[in-house]
């Protein structure tokens, strides 16, 4: 599978690229529903105030919003029209602080899961406001190599919750062997057992992809 995510002067958008915004295409409508039909018996997880309510019903439908938009920026067709890539990068800049950092931080902040849920998301929704702006000044000072680098990197946080849902049932299927002897044969314990590190592994996964996909490119170009 071609991984430059498009970093080299190509037309053709690579296919990492093209999965990566089919899977952000279908989840999307699966995670948003709830939130965007303001139906919070629906969401899947323990709301337990108000304004986590409002936190998550901002949150989702940005960060889902996010998530596309900055798959886009990785499309060269997109990339090599400059005004239209500008357009949708600040764009992208302005819902992500919103997803990740205004309302991100405070959801990490009062998760009622426990502490390795706690920074297994606060971790990534501070990074994200942090790795931003390093992307933003790079290019604002015409590094584009940089920019581009710390765009990937930015694109692999933002990504991580989709990550950390495909990597979840990854880890469930290898408990299979051990399900009865670690959670007396109960799915539901194993599942809550397990979402926990899937939330770390989603982000650390991510950003060691990017890391290696950053090395490669440097190494070809
Ligand atoms: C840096 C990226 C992200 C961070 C830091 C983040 C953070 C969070 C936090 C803290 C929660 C509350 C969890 C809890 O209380 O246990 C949450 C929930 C949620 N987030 Fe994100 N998120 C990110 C990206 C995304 C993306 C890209 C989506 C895609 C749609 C998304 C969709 C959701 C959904 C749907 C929920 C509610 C749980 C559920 O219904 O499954 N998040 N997020």
């Amino acid at each position: 599978m071609s991984t430059d995510l498009g970093t080299t002067p190509t037309t053709r958008t690579p296919r990492l690229v093209l999965a990566i915004l089919v899977v952000a295409l279908v989840a999307t409508p699966v995670l948003a529903f709830p939130y965007v039909m303001l139906d919070r018996s629906a969401s899947r997880i323990d709301v337990q105030t108000d304004l986590a309510w409002i936190l998550l019903v901002i949150h989702v439908p940005s960060a889902a919003t996010a998530m596309i938009l900055g798959a886009l920026q990785f499309v060269p067709r997109i990339r090599a029209r400059r005004p239209v890539h500008r357009a949708i990068g600040r764009t992208f800049l302005g819902i992500g602080t919103l997803a990740f950092m205004v309302t991100g931080i405070p959801l990490a902040l009062s998760t009622p899961d426990g502490n390795i849920t706690r920074f297994g998301v606060l971790v990534p929704a501070t990074l994200w406001p942090v790795v931003a702006l390093i992307a933003w000044r790079a290019i604002r000072r015409g590094d584009v190599v940089r920019h581009r680098e710390w765009m990937i990197r930015l694109y692999a946080i933002t990504f991580f919750a989709i990550t950390t849902r495909m990597l979840v049932p990854l880890m469930l299927l290898a408990q299979v062997p051990v399900m009865s002897s670690w959670y007396d044969g109960d799915p539901q314990a194993a599942v809550s057992a397990s979402i926990p590190y899937g939330q770390w592994l989603g982000w650390i996964v991510n950003l060691a992809l990017a890391e290696w996909i950053i090395r490669r490119t440097r190494k070809t170009s």
